[in-house]
């Protein structure tokens, strides 16, 4: 990846941080958006710093397209160019459907699937006028793919996401643009432990098939290797740890 540019949102820590050090431990230069302020991120702007990258931080709510233009135009006027897109940034809701607001729903639909359309257009036009290709990578959920209660828009909006996904991949094909989305399980990151708190977090690892839940590095590895792979587009890579595999009763 050396020479190249990666823009990473909700890059400020969790799994989008990890995935901002695996790209820059492989050579890119990174732009991270994040609607966090800048000394949240300090650790993961710091890992960067240390692998001799260079990392543009702008606080920006991604649910925004003004600020997704801005983070292509970030990585053009900073680093020359763009290569790679991850479209991580997130968070959920847990309500019953009976419950849920209309407006809550759409407020998950403009962080899980809007923000994605927004950057990966954007990055795309800047990609086919560049030339050479490129890479857009959504962070989607094992909840694309299964019904977990409590969790429909944040479910339905994945869903969508993943089939954002494959259409790009066709159309943008001719322009060796690929586009591919991880199905993460259960990952231990800080949002998952404000969400859940810490005593289920740590104890929840016990239920899961594998032992443990996942590692935020483990997602950023395969998100590199999407990044990597030139014959890999329109497919959904499931890092789960067995999560979804049907267990006997
Ligand atoms: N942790 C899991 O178990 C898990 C599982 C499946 C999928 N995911 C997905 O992975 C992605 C990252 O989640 P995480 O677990 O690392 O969460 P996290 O809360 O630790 O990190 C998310 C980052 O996104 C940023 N963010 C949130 N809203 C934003 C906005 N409007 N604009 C810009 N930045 C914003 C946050 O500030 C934070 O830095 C999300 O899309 C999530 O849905 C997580």
């Amino acid at each position: 990846m050396a020479g190249r540019v990666a823009i990473v949102t909700g890059g400020a820590r969790g799994i989008g941080g990890a995935s901002a050090i695996e790209f820059a431990s492989r050579g890119a230069d990174v732009v991270i958006g994040d609607i966090l302020p800048r000394e949240k991120a300090a650790e993961t702007i710091g890992k960067i710093e240390a692998l001799g990258r260079r990392v543009a931080y702008l606080e920006s709510d991604v649910r925004e397209q003004n600020a997704n233009v801005a983070l292509v135009d970030a990585a053009v006027q900073q680093f020359g160019r763009v290569d790679y897109v991850l479209c991580n940034a997130g968070s959920g809701l847990r309500r019953p459907f009976v419950e849920l607001e209309a407006a809550d729903a759409r407020r998950i639909f403009d962080i899980i699937f809007w923000a994605g359309y927004y950057l990966s257009q954007a990055a795309a036009k800047r990609m086919i006028e560049q030339g050479g290709g490129g890479s857009i990578v959504f962070i989607s959920s094992v909840h694309s793919v299964r019904g977990y209660a409590n969790a429909v828009a944040y479910n339905a909006a994945k869903a969508a996401v993943n089939h954002m996904a494959r259409t790009i991949a066709l159309e943008l094909a001719p322009h060796k643009i690929r586009a591919n989305w991880i199905e993460p399980g259960w990952i231990d990151t800080p949002g998952e432990r404000i969400l859940f708190g810490d005593k289920m977090v740590d104890e929840g690892g016990q239920h899961l098939l594998w032992g443990r839940l996942g590692k935020p590095e483990e997602i950023g590895q395969g998100v590199a290797y999407l990044c990597e792979a030139d014959y890999v587009t329109g497919y959904g890579l499931r890092i789960d740890g067995g999560y979804t595999l049907p267990r006997p009763s």
